[in-house]
């Protein structure tokens, strides 16, 4: 049961992964064609888009951890995926704050941005997810090497950005976007390589435990049916 389910997730992770990162846009969408926003409704498009990115972002960041902690490499197949509609939120959510808010008078919006202190962090944030996104694709990996992935080690200071931003945008209670730092802390602590080391000696053990009890009872049932 477990495995046909593991196998089933496996070759289904792609569409999973799209479906799931385009439902809140989706969503978005609809309430806003049936005004069903509520009060505020440009706000709430800004919180919605801001709280999605931030979660795709951690998403993405999770996939590799995921995979060192229960071996299962197709979640790897979704890691850029998960970026790239990170970007496309944190892209919609400026666009709201640029557009609705300063009319994308872009002297007015270059003065809120380094007048804001948040939106400062949240600028740098989506100016760092930029050359990510660009560089996202199979050919520039190939052409980057290994400064392809120094590149992309940046996703966790973008990541680290938005939850300072989500902090500094709170007013009182601040136990939602520090547990969001919290999250990213143990998925950086994940990545080190003593710690993958142990982790991945760890799982070793148990498949060579749970392999030695699958031999034993199989030699077990053969004695019983010689019996
Ligand atoms: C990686 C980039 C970004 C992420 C992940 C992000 C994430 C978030 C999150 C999670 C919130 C919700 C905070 C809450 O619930 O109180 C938020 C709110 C907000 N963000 Fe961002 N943000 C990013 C970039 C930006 C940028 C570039 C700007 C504009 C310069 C911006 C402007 C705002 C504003 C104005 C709000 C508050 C909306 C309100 O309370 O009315 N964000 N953001």
């Amino acid at each position: 049961m477990y495995a046909t389910m593991r196998a089933w997730l496996g070759k289904n992770i792609r569409w999973i992964a799209h479906v799931s990162a385009l439902a809140p846009l989706v969503l978005l969408g609809f309430d806003a064609l049936t005004d069903t926003l509520g009060a505020n409704p440009i706000q709430e498009i800004t919180l919605r888009t801001g709280k999605t990115a931030l979660l795709l972002l951690i998403s993405s960041l999770a996939c590799t951890p995921f995979n060192t902690v229960f071996g299962f490499p197709p979640i790897i197949k979704v890691r850029r995926e998960l970026g790239l509609y990170a970007f496309l939120y944190v892209c919609v959510h400026f666009l709201i704050f640029a557009l609705i808010d300063y009319g994308l008078d872009t002297d007015l919006v270059y003065e809120a941005i380094f007048e804001k202190p948040y939106a400062l962090v949240g600028f740098t944030a989506l100016v760092l997810l930029l050359p990510l996104a660009v560089t996202s694709t199979k050919a520039w990996q190939k052409r980057l090497r290994k400064k392809w992935k120094s590149l992309h080690k940046l996703a966790y200071v973008v990541t680290g950005l938005a939850v300072v931003h989500y902090v500094w945008l709170v007013k009182s209670d601040y136990r939602e976007p520090l547990a969001w730092g919290a999250l990213v802390v143990v998925l950086l602590i994940l990545r080190l390589s003593p710690v993958k080391r142990s982790i991945l000696m760890v799982r070793s053990r148990i498949r060579t435990r749970r392999a030695q009890t699958v031999r034993s009872s199989l030699a077990t049932s053969v004695v019983k049916s010689q019996n």
